[in-house]
């Protein structure tokens, strides 16, 4: 590592990123799955700070703090261009910019051809990753996520760092079913905070169910890739993950290193946030 800040072991929250499409390859090679050794020391003390400090309590006072949304009020597009705002240690030359990241994503989608909804939830799906801006440290905003307030699978990467977690004491938190019932939905269900559940409630009136599935619970590797938590889920959950499962590679394969036009590409957007969304919403 070299000068990162305490608070901040990763390069840049691109690197979350990249270590998930090194977990993840598009060319399944078998024990990529649990391969974390070869994370790097930033990526492995990223993964320590957001297991250790990532608590049911800490995720409540984050909800009480930006659940009411009073951050600021913006368009969608003025939201992917303040996003972009985002300067960290990335290398400009090598790394895509978080709306080339965005515009890939969407533009593979409707590439493919689906409805305008998903094209328009490919473009904003890390929006959410504004919280940096608002001065947010990388270990709450990105990260793979995982319930709280009940026990701590181990299907979720580098699970052992679970063992300094607070929670991991609780009487109640550490059974199976914690403080929820058997089968009773994700939507009751205390996920980790980060981009994807701060972005699903800056957008839930605008967005079907599909797509804010989409948003909430994209980085939810250990229900979406490996069936953990299934006992949590109902039928409506279980239906809503497919589309999240149908999203994901849109999200870890679709970067290139051809850049989109982001001029060209503007209207084409503008014009489709539009079509959802009012001039401005609440962050
Ligand atoms: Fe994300
Ligand atoms: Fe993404």
């Amino acid at each position: 590592m070299k000068d990162r800040k305490p608070d901040a072991p990763l390069e840049s929250i691109g690197e979350w990123d990249d270590d998930v499409l090194r977990r993840y390859p598009a060319e399944k090679k078998a024990q990529d799955f649990r391969d974390y050794e070869h994370a790097s020391p930033g990526v492995r003390e990223f993964y320590r700070l957001n297991h250790t400090r990532q608590t049911y309590a800490f995720v409540q006072e984050k909800r009480a703090r930006f659940l009411p949304r009073q951050q600021r009020k913006m368009g969608v597009w003025q939201a992917v261009e303040f996003l972009n705002t985002l300067v960290d240690q990335s290398d400009p030359d090598t790394e895509l910019s978080q709306i080339e990241h965005l515009l890939q994503t969407a533009e593979a989608i409707r590439r493919d051809g689906h409805p305008r909804w998903f094209i328009l939830t490919g473009l904003m799906h890390d929006l959410g990753k504004i919280l940096c801006l608002f001065g947010e440290p990388q270990w709450a905003v990105v990260g793979d996520t995982f319930p709280l307030g009940c026990q701590f699978s181990a299907d979720i990467v580098f699970a052992e760092f679970f063992a300094e977690n607070p929670d991991a004491q609780h009487p109640v938190y550490q059974t199976k079913y914690g403080v929820y019932a058997p089968g009773g939905g994700l939507e009751n269900v205390c996920m980790s905070w980060g981009h994807d559940e701060y972005l699903y409630h800056v957008v839930r009136d605008f967005l079907p169910a599909e797509g804010l599935a989409m948003i909430r619970y994209h980085s939810f590797y250990a229900a979406h890739r490996h069936g953990a938590y299934d006992y949590l889920m109902n039928a409506e959950d279980r239906s809503l993950l497919r589309w999240v499962r149908a999203f994901n590679p849109y999200d870890l394969y679709t970067k290139s290193s051809q850049r989109p036009d982001i001029a060209a590409l503007t209207p084409y957007y503008q014009e489709l946030i539009a079509e959802f969304f009012p001039d401005e919403i609440a962050w």
